[in-house]
């Protein structure tokens, strides 16, 4: 297993950033940068041995700083997902959070951990090899209070996963949900949509949705809905459903319901039948959105000059559910001085 760090180019600001090339002994590589912490490639064997990059994302850096890149691979916080009105109250007081999504927050904010320029450190275990990101969060960011020490370390490993673990403290009460936003197509090098890859998520009920995507604050059994994916289905099967969540969603944008968080429990699979190749999900967290990239229309332009069309990659969110903050009857995402924020996500990938 070997780590390479090369120049991956500087910001608009000038701020020199880098690109970790991890490889296991297998050959599969992960390529991250301390820009946004982002993903930006995933090479895996296909069931004949062919090595594809299995994520969407932009060959050099300037293909992530354009704007209104939909986050390829980065790491999502302050808060993943949306709050609604831009707003949420804890301990007392309330607080206005930047709003980039209508009136709600998306993502952190304008300019959220996807867009920030991390500390970077190679890591060597038994495990496997890696790379820890610290990102120093200050009081008042985005209008979330508190400043929080995050650390997100990625490791690669001999048995083809990829780890990320999440840790956070804050000197004043806070809120934070941390996820990584790639998206996968597992055809190999994006040569279609995700239509035809196939899903099971563990999990009997999801969030619905409003208009804006925020939820109703209720849960809803999964069962005869197109959102059921307790069996593997085809994603195309009822992604254009006469359902109201599809509806809502433009397709799947949704969170499903894991259960308690802290726990490590397997979340989702997907398996792609052309190739053979297949990743599990699993997490500590108390949820996953899953969505399909239904505001991908075209407009980027990726790796290798493919152009990323509409559903032409799949997201596993690992995450808390939307809106927790003023959804009390939601698991609780505030994180209080002396308290640590931790959660686990291993994507593994196989072939079958
Ligand atoms: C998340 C959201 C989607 C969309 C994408 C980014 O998955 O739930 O609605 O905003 O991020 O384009």
């Amino acid at each position: 297993m070997k780590i390479e760090k090369v120049d991956f180019g500087t910001t608009k600001e000038g701020t020199p950033v880098d690109l970790y090339v991890l490889t296991n002994s297998h050959g599969v590589v992960a390529k991250i940068t301390n820009y946004g912490g982002i993903v930006t490639s995933l090479i895996l064997p296909d069931k004949n041995g062919k090595m594809e990059d299995v994520v969407l994302g932009f060959d050099s850096l300037s293909g992530y700083l354009q704007d209104d890149v939909p986050y390829f691979g980065a790491i999502i916080g302050r808060y993943g997902n949306r709050i609604a009105g831009g707003k949420f109250s804890l301990d007392g007081q309330e607080y206005t959070l930047a709003q980039n999504n209508g009136p709600n927050t998306l993502h952190g904010g304008l300019k959220g951990f996807d867009k920030r320029v991390w500390q970077a450190e190679e890591m060597r275990s038994e495990d496997g090899v890696g790379v820890k990101m610290h990102y120093l969060s200050p009081d008042g960011e985005e209008g979330y209070p508190g400043n929080l020490s995050v650390d997100v370390v990625y490791t690669l490993t001999d048995n083809n996963e990829l780890i990320i673990e999440y840790s956070a403290t804050t000197d004043k009460p806070t809120v934070v949900n941390l996820t990584n936003h790639s998206y996968f197509n597992f055809t190999g090098n994006t040569k279609r949509d995700i239509l035809d890859h196939k899903v099971m998520i563990k999990a009997d009920k999801f969030v619905p949705v409003d208009e804006d995507l925020i939820p109703t604050g209720q849960l809803q059994d999964v069962k005869g809905t197109p959102m059921d994916f307790t069996n593997a289905a085809r994603v195309g099967q009822s992604i254009n459903a006469d359902h109201e969540q599809i509806k809502l969603g433009r397709g799947y944008d949704h969170t499903w319901v894991l259960g308690e968080p802290g726990q490590m429990k397997l979340a989702a699979t997907v398996y792609e039948p052309a190739t053979g190749r297949y990743m599990e999900t699993h997490t500590t967290e108390p949820g996953v959105q899953f969505y399909t990239g239904n505001f991908l229309n075209g407009q980027m332009v990726g790796k290798g000059g493919v152009t990323y069309d509409y559903r032409y990659g799949l997201c596993l969110e690992t995450q808390h559910l939307p809106d927790s903050p003023n959804q009390p009857q939601f698991p609780s995402v505030a994180l209080r001085p002396g308290e640590t924020y931790s959660a686990k996500t291993v994507y593994k990938f196989a072939v079958k």
